[in-house]
């Protein structure tokens, strides 16, 4: 079989941990590219030496040219500044805008035939820039939020009941964190609901500890924000399409008729394969979910109208 491609552009902690990731589960060569010169090289090579430790096998390589990109299966974009402590993630709208639509119309047109899965913040508006400007079918571009929202929510809840993270299983929808839509009716242990175990009250301030999550890490970190899970969500969603496993994950995916969203990336549960986003999966909201998801959407639109400002005309 031939050996994936995967490019991470955008070598800061979350492009260097994706690789790292990655190379562990033996994806794929991966080629890790910034505009700094030698720090993708630098951490290309580390990883590299560290393989005949770890035993994975994979070339790595580290670059500033999009010509090594050339072709790639996947192209993960990381690209764009992180959050300081009391910013929100919209307040890096303008410039982080900017950024991917330059590196997503350059990694596109070497890999016009990749899947690029976006993880730069604000997530929704980005996932929309990168598809704007890449020309790609929108089944080939994805954001990553939802995994990483569910896997906090998953972790706080385990931690909670005091059972193993591996066998709960969740459903977050709508936008990255702030507007994230909890669905407890769609949490379980083993099979068993969620609240069996723990009372609505609780669940509730879980669902705020899970929707805060990327601010309770900035705030710890005082600079930057968090990697090692956005990264492993990342890589899990890399996986998924690689390996054609076909998984259900709740990602950015684009949603024309789905949900009534009308034409924009938000959070829904989809079907990763080896075409990317291979199907939109269309569960029943209720009532209060279905209020909290189109105020999610209606905060993604307003997002996106504001992006396509910045975008080059
Ligand atoms: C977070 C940032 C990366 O949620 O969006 O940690």
């Amino acid at each position: 079989m031939k050996r994936a491609k995967i490019t991470i552009i955008g070598a800061g902690n979350v492009g260097a941990t994706c690789a790292h990731w990655a190379a562990g589960r033996e994806l794929g060569d991966i080629v890790l590219l910034d505009i700094v010169e030698g720090m993708p090289q630098g951490k290309a090579l580390d990883l590299a030496e560290a393989a005949p430790v770890e035993g994975y096998d994979a070339r790595i390589i580290g670059t500033n040219s999009y010509d090594d990109t050339a072709n790639s299966d996947i192209v993960i974009i990381t690209s764009g500044i992180a959050r300081k402590p009391g910013m929100s993630r919209d307040q890096l709208l303008e410039t982080n805008t900017k950024i991917v639509a330059e590196v997503a119309a350059k990694a596109a047109a070497a890999s016009p035939d990749s899947v690029l899965i976006v993880v730069s913040n604000p997530l929704d508006a980005m996932v929309y820039t990168a598809w704007k400007v890449s020309g790609f079918p929108p089944h080939r571009v994805v954001g990553q939020a939802g995994v990483l929202d569910v896997a906090r929510y998953c972790s706080f809840i385990a931690a909670e009941i005091g059972c193993s993270v591996k066998d709960v299983s969740a459903l977050l929808m709508g936008g990255h964190g702030d507007d994230m839509v909890p669905l407890p009716r769609y949490t379980t242990i083993s099979g068993i609901p969620v609240t069996q175990f723990i009372s609505p009250t609780r669940l509730e301030e879980i669902v705020v500890r899970a929707r805060n999550g990327g601010a309770e890490i900035v705030n710890l970190l005082k600079s930057g924000s968090a990697y090692y899970a956005p990264s492993s969500a990342t890589i899990s969603m890399a996986e998924s399409i690689i390996r054609d496993q076909k998984r259900i994950m709740p990602c950015a995916a684009y949603c024309g008729k789905e949900y009534g969203v009308g034409g924009f990336f938000v959070g829904v549960p989809c079907i990763l394969g080896k075409g990317g986003v291979e199907k939109v999966v269309e569960v029943e909201l209720e009532g209060k979910e279905r209020e909290m998801f189109n105020s999610s959407v209606g905060h993604v639109k307003d997002l996106v109208a504001t992006a396509n400002k910045f975008l080059p005309a």
